[in-house]
């Protein structure tokens, strides 16, 4: 490698290393390595932040790396670095701002290495990743493991052929491709070790559990509808994955079915209000406390939270396939009560589910288990007692 900001950064490395081993994210010196050895700069030589405008508006603020220092020290900070705006809702506001929905990141260095050793690959191991956006994880899993034994693929073709080059810039050189990673590595009939993906999905995809290698692991941010999180499974002979969620919390962008941009989703219909009463679950309880939400998600699989405002201000809202639907005021003199419309048993399943929460010293994420059947149904358990949540509506295989 020739680049000359090489030895400006290297300092930047070696800190952002050092920061997260003392953080608890890096645990093995080999992991610590590869932060210290791929310079994180060549991957996003610019990015976005998110700022709010003089009109209160939040707008991505464009910077790129001028080889001046500081800039190469703003490669390095532990943040997640915003690489990408889906183009259909991109506006330019001015010279260096604009608005609009990313799709892309450089994931947050904290995360992302505690990642890496919970995939605790072993040296001859095949590891797919899905979503390669920038190329600085490929660029990891390759100065760990050897280009050849990993494999990445992103939805969107342009990201793919800017990570490749930035990649080939760098010295490495893995096996990158373009398509929907829920679908695995197109193209190849290769099963996996270790897959990671850094994108969310809704359930485990079943050409996943198909690619990887009886005892190999699938690690991925599942989006369970109110929450999600870092799903750890291992694949045994019978196709059925089984494993939990894992201590390092983080969530991701949602898988893509194309490059051009997000679906939206459907409208559901709206039952109409039936009546407002007091409750012990508050939208402070449900923001502030994380677990819970997973909770919840495992209690009420087909609903949604969603941030509503209208005249009467900005709430929390629960919403449900068949209309249902229940919120909670953010502020205002009634943040302890909750308006409903639809079936009246919603919210009384929320206050069940806390009081669940609660009587069990309101457990962490880590304490819930996951599994994906063969036939493709899914359930969480509390590990202490196993007790046990359906998550796949009626029995419903995903595909
Ligand atoms: C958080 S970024 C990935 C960060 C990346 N690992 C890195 O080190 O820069 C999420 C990526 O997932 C990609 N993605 C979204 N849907 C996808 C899909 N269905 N298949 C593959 N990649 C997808 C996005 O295009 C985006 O680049």
């Amino acid at each position: 490698m020739t680049d000359p900001t090489l030895d400006a950064a290297r300092p930047y490395m070696i800190a952002l290393a050092d920061e997260l081993k003392t953080s608890g994210a890096l645990r093995s010196p080999r992991w610590a390595r590869a932060f210290t050895d791929v310079p994180r700069h060549l991957f996003v030589p610019e990015w976005y932040e998110q700022e709010t405008d003089q009109r209160g508006f939040a707008v991505w603020r464009h910077r790129r790396i001028d080889n001046a220092t500081d800039d190469l020290a703003a490669a390095y900070r532990d943040i997640t670095l915003v690489t990408a705006l889906d183009p259909a809702t991109a506006k330019q506001v001015d010279d260096h701002a604009w608005t609009g929905v990313a799709t892309s990141s450089s994931t947050l260095p904290r995360l992302m290495a505690g990642m890496l050793e919970t995939l605790a690959p072993d040296d001859e191991h095949l590891v797919l990743e899905i979503g390669t956006g920038t190329g600085y994880n490929a660029a990891l899993l390759s100065a760990r493991l050897g280009d050849s034994r990993v494999y990445s693929v992103d939805v969107d073709p342009g990201l793919v052929e800017t990570a490749r080059t930035r990649l080939a810039a760098a010295g490495y050189t893995p096996h990158l491709a373009v398509g929907d990673g829920r679908e695995g590595y197109p193209g190849s009939a290769t099963s996996f070790d270790r897959i990671i993906a850094t994108c969310s999905v809704t359930h485990l995809p079943a050409a996943w559990i198909e690619r990887t290698r009886p005892g190999g692991a699938i690690l991925t941010d599942l989006a369970l509808g109110i929450e999600g999180g870092l799903v750890h499974v291992t694949v045994d002979n019978g196709r059925r994955a089984t494993g939990g969620f894992t201590a390092t919390a983080g969530r991701f962008m949602a898988a893509r079915a194309d490059a051009r941009a997000y679906s939206t989703p459907d409208r559901s219909p709206r039952a109409p209000e039936a009546d407002t009463r007091p409750t012990v679950v508050t939208a402070a309880d449900i923001r502030a406390n994380y677990p819970f939400r997973l909770v919840l998600s495992f209690f009420l699989p087909d609903a949604r939270l969603v941030y509503n405002t209208d005249d009467t201000g900005t709430a929390l809202q629960l919403q449900c396939p068949d209309g249902s639907w229940a919120r909670v005021p953010l502020s205002g003199d009634h943040t302890d009560h909750v308006t409903h419309g639809g079936s009246p048993d919603l919210w009384h399943q929320v206050e069940g589910a806390w009081h669940w929460w609660d009587r069990h010293d309101r457990p962490a994420q880590e304490q819930f288990g996951y599994v994906r059947d063969p036939d493709g149904r899914a359930a969480a358990w509390y590990r202490p007692d196993g007790h046990r949540w359906e998550l796949t509506a009626g029995g419903r295989p995903q595909a």
